[in-house]
């Protein structure tokens, strides 16, 4: 007489070492991106309140924290300027001595070839109105005037020394137009890392605070409404036949179908970005007392490469991968 239950899925439940042997996902610190920000004219590092742990950098300590990556063994860095002065076309996006580009200089000439160097290329942190793009006269966000603006700023971050550019702007073409200028400027080895699903999002209020967002109203003429899925597969379809390497969706964890549904129908690598909103949620919540704070950080980022990314965009990259060296995670 057979026992009942037949089948028994606790067995494989019971220790520790049998969870670890049958875990379907592993975190590794190469599969992680730690996102950094590097403030003009600033003399040492400046917290950010509503997101407790990161920190807008000076350009001295930009350096240390690119080394640290490289010492954790984390899959690269994404780095986003917050520059002194603004204005209605973001020059400082396309200047050589912008704070963007100057950081990316500053971390190619830290860390070499040891960590994959990645820019975000959008005009948000640079324009006086805050909006992805340049502006009509009427002040909407003129999507082929905008183009121009990124392939300049392509080439200009390629010539700093960046490994991959974020195009995070959701203009169409952008990616096809940021590949060709790229090209043409013999900078054929740099990938784009298309934010192609990307939504408008409330989740992204801290990471307004910390490239002091000069944004009024938002951004839902050019990013994706949360209501839709099928509408990202059209934004990440079009991002690949435009030449894009990697495709981001964002944010993560409110949109683990379409991470999934993107991962199980393209043939190149995917991205998530668990973006500001994500983290201060935890950050608060444990502060309080009401969560778990390392076990909710794990149990997401776990999460994130269940649903089929290959690489996580995450704040807590350089503590998790330290989790990891230590046997803890
Ligand atoms: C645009 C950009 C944004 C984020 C990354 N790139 C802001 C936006 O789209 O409004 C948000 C990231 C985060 O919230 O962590 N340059």
């Amino acid at each position: 007489m057979g026992g009942f239950p037949v089948e028994r899925p606790r067995r494989l439940r019971r220790t520790p070492a049998l969870r670890r042997l049958v875990a379907e996902t592993r975190l590794h610190p190469a599969g992680l991106v730690l996102p950094l920000f590097v403030r003009e004219d600033l003399a040492e590092a400046a917290p950010i309140a509503s997101l407790p742990g990161v920190v807008q950098h000076s350009r001295a300590s930009l350096r240390d924290a690119a080394r640290e990556a490289v010492d954790l063994g984390l899959g690269g860095v994404m780095l986003f300027g917050v520059p002194s002065r603004r204005d209605a076309v973001g020059s400082g996006a396309t200047d050589a001595d912008g704070i963007l580009n100057a950081g990316i200089s500053d971390i190619r000439d830290e860390v070499g070839d040891d960590i994959v160097v990645m820019a975000d290329l959008c005009l948000d942190e640079f324009t006086d109105h805050g909006h992805c793009g340049v502006l009509t006269a009427t002040g909407e966000v003129d999507n082929d005037a905008t183009l121009e603006r990124y392939a300049e700023m392509g080439v200009a971050l390629a010539r700093a020394g960046v490994d991959v550019v974020g195009t995070s702007g959701m203009m169409d073409g952008q990616v096809a137009v940021v590949r060709a200028a790229l090209d043409d400027a013999g900078a054929q080895h740099v990938a784009v890392l298309a934010y192609a699903a990307k939504y408008a999002s409330a989740f992204y209020g801290p990471f307004r605070e910390a490239v002091d967002s000069q944004l009024t109203g938002d951004r839902k003429s050019y990013q994706q409404d949360s209501a839709n899925r099928r509408e990202s597969m059209r934004e990440v379809r079009l991002d690949i036949e435009e030449g894009a390497d990697i495709v981001m969706v964002k944010p993560a964890s409110h949109y683990l179908d379409v991470l999934r549904q993107t991962a199980d129908s393209v043939d190149v690598p995917v991205a998530a970005y668990q973006v500001s909103g994500e983290y201060a949620m935890v950050e608060a919540a444990a502060a309080n007392g009401w969560i778990d704070r390392d076990r909710a950080v794990l149990e997401s980022i776990t999460s994130m490469h269940r649903a089929g990314a290959d690489i996580v965009l995450t704040y807590w990259a350089t503590e998790v991968a330290r989790w990891i060296a230590e046997g803890r995670a």
